[in-house]
């Protein structure tokens, strides 16, 4: 399986740190926060790996990581995204990359402490569609949000002000191929953006969609109160422990 992590956008939730560089190079206690996703994939054995970002500090990403040799990796991937469509659009990118294989996508400001391996090694044997990880969180309201009947999601609501669970879609997930079909047709949300969610509630009403947990602590970083907590959980425990 092939690795995409998206790491474009314009940070405005952390204005100013982001107004002369990428969200995802500012620190997460003693590293750039884009290593940790990195490495969250290595750790679930995927080391073919494309990296998605854009605005005007694109060329640092290169300058930081360049072949990935930090990461004992032979080669990076890398493309642009023009403007600030969303996930989903940022997804689009990747097509050409997966040629054919499924994905796994990571958000460029998910950190874990643990891994999931097993829900990539699922995934390689379910035949067709996607799987997404879901954590329990204090503020689901912050996130995409499953709604479950038994142990099934019916499907994912976008930021609820009234969350029907206390779970969150994290920013993994994996996909087949179709999912660039499904992104292609997608409309802008409310907020003008491809919601990832949308993809996800595609495969849903296809009844190709599973689902798993994620173990050890999950957190996004994307706002001044989240980045300080990430830096504070990677400082207590670490991040991306294979255990
Ligand atoms: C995005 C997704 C959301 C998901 C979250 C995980 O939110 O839209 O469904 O739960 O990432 O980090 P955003 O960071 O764009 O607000």
């Amino acid at each position: 399986m092939k690795g995409v992590i998206l790491a474009g956008g314009l940070g405005s939730r952390l204005l100013p740190l982001t107004k002369i560089t990428n969200k995802h190079l500012l620190p997460v206690y003693n590293k750039p926060m884009i290593f940790y996703p990195i490495r969250a994939l290595i750790n679930a054995g995927i080391r073919d790996i494309l990296l998605v970002t854009g605005g005007n500090n694109a060329g640092d990403f290169l300058r930081l990581l360049g072949n990935g040799r930090d990461f004992d990796l032979k080669h990076m991937d890398y493309t642009y995204q023009d403007g600030e469509g969303g996930i989903a659009d940022a997804l689009k990118l990747a097509e050409y990359f997966a040629a054919g294989e499924k994905i796994c996508v990571i958000l460029g400001d998910n950190i874990i402490e643990k891994n999931f391996l097993n829900a990539v090694e699922d995934f390689k044997k379910q035949e067709k569609g996607a799987k997404i990880i879901l954590k329990e969180v204090p503020d689901p309201e912050r996130f995409g949000v499953p709604v479950f009947e038994g142990d099934k999601v019916l499907r994912i609501e976008e930021k609820p002000e009234n969350p029907k669970s206390g779970y969150a879609v994290t920013g993994i997930y994996m996909f087949d191929n179709s999912v660039f079909d499904i992104a292609k047709k997608l409309k802008p949300s409310a907020r003008g953006e491809l919601e990832i969610t949308d993809v996800n509630n595609v495969f849903i009403d296809r009844g190709d969609m599973t689902w798993d947990i994620l173990e050890g602590w999950w957190t996004d970083a994307g706002t001044f109160e989240s980045l300080h907590r990430a830096g504070k959980l990677v400082a207590k425990t670490g991040a991306n422990k294979l255990g």
